[in-house]
């Protein structure tokens, strides 16, 4: 039986962790798989997770299960971070699953227990995993136009939606897009608000960054009208790297609905979706989670980490932008200072790509996607260096 099944398409983000553990120069750069890392190359627990860590070891006492949806204060806490005061709590079915992608998973088989025939719109370049999951789970997608050389291909995107039918799912990402870095401005959020009410679309909202683009707050905003405006709602949050619990695998996947059987019929799939995926999900790096957010202190701590972070890396894209103006003499990349979050696509073709690895030990992911927290202020100049070298 196992000599028969298909071989599997390779995913580009894990190849290149790959080949980047396999490299044995030392002096080699990873901007690769989005993980924060420090300027000394570390991902670090964050302060107050590690702190919470301390004080569950001492309190937790037993590790039986804990709900079908997880536990009721890290949903509450979770709703709260994502969607404040946007909706009434009583609007929102949610459910802890292992890790963002769980929550898209979980979201695109409510997609699909619903619909047969829901198309969903994926933006075109988006995280690969996006296309991938909707692929292995049969559900019928399309790419919409988001991004064109360096910036947002904002009339590309509300002309294709335009073509979506009602009832299809429109994948947005809540902000620091993935791969590109490019986000839609408060105006164009409203926009396309405006666009998925009058033609009938459910957005489905996918936020893995929330922290790491403008600020807690900010970041939320567009899920936040998405959330008070239209009359359903799935959102996908991760809690990988603005809380770093990577390999806790947390998230959560929320439903708005505008009436109390939609939300119950929601919270009711949900239930058996955890219950036929993987039954209990994860609860460590949730009970984390939530001790921080719940407690003033380790939320202010938190809060503030997570804000260095994100100053940090919007440096580094100064820097970043700067030096490439120098190296190649153009302002060809100068939209990096502009991007958001961990990523930006910085255009360069496959080819150069391999040929940053290859020549220069620098590895990115194969679209031109770098991780900016790869780099610090010692690496810069040196990827700005290669980078004019392979064009
Ligand atoms: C990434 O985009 O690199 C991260 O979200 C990690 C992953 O699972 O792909």
């Amino acid at each position: 039986m196992f000599s028969v099944l298909p071989d599997q398409p390779q995913d580009k983000i894990l190849a290149i962790m790959k080949l980047f553990r396999e490299d044995a120069r030392t002096d080699k750069i990873d901007l690769g798989v989005g993980v924060y890392k420090d300027a000394e190359g570390r991902t670090p627990i964050m302060r107050a997770i590690k702190t919470a860590e301390k004080k569950l070891w001492d309190v937790e006492d037993t590790k039986s299960y804990v709900g079908l949806v997880g536990a009721e204060d890290f949903n509450d806490a979770m709703v709260e971070m994502v969607l404040a005061d946007a909706v009434s709590r009583d609007a929102v079915a949610s459910a802890a699953t292992p890790g963002g992608t769980g929550a898209v998973h979980q979201a695109f088989e409510m997609v699909k227990l619903a619909s047969d025939t829901a198309t969903v719109w994926v933006s075109n370049p988006s995280w690969g995993n996006h296309i991938s999951m909707l692929n292995h789970l049969k559900i019928p997608n399309k790419k919409y136009r988001y991004f064109d050389n360096g910036d947002l291909d904002f009339a590309g995107m509300i002309s294709d939606l335009n073509s979506a039918a009602p009832g299809d799912v429109i994948l947005l990402h809540g902000c620091c897009h993935n791969p590109t870095g490019v986000n839609l401005t408060p105006a164009q959020w409203q926009q396309a608000v405006d666009l998925l009410v009058e033609r009938d679309l459910i957005p489905m909202i996918d936020i893995a960054y929330q922290g790491f683009g403008n600020g807690i707050d900010e970041d939320a905003a567009g899920v936040r009208l998405v959330a008070a405006t239209c009359p359903e709602v799935l959102i996908a949050a991760s809690c990988s790297k603005n809380f770093g619990v990577y390999r806790e695998r947390t998230g959560i996947f929320m439903a708005v609905s505008n009436t109390s059987k939609g939300k119950a019929k929601a919270q009711a799939s949900m239930a058996h979706l955890n219950r036929q995926n993987f039954s209990f999900p994860p609860d460590h790096g949730a009970r984390l989670v939530t001790m921080v957010l719940n407690d003033p202190e380790l939320r202010a701590d938190w809060l503030a980490e997570v804000e260095a972070v994100r100053v940090g890396m919007l440096d580094l894209r100064k820097q970043l932008a700067a030096e490439l103006k120098r190296t190649t003499n153009s302002d060809r990349f100068d939209f990096i200072a502009d991007h958001r979050g961990m990523f930006s696509m910085i255009g360069i073709t496959e080819e150069q790509v391999k040929a940053l690895r290859d020549d220069h030990g620098i590895y990115a992911v194969s679209d031109s996607r770098i991780n900016i927290a790869g780099l610090n202020a010692e690496t810069v100049p040196i990827l700005a260096k290669a980078i004019a070298d392979v064009l």
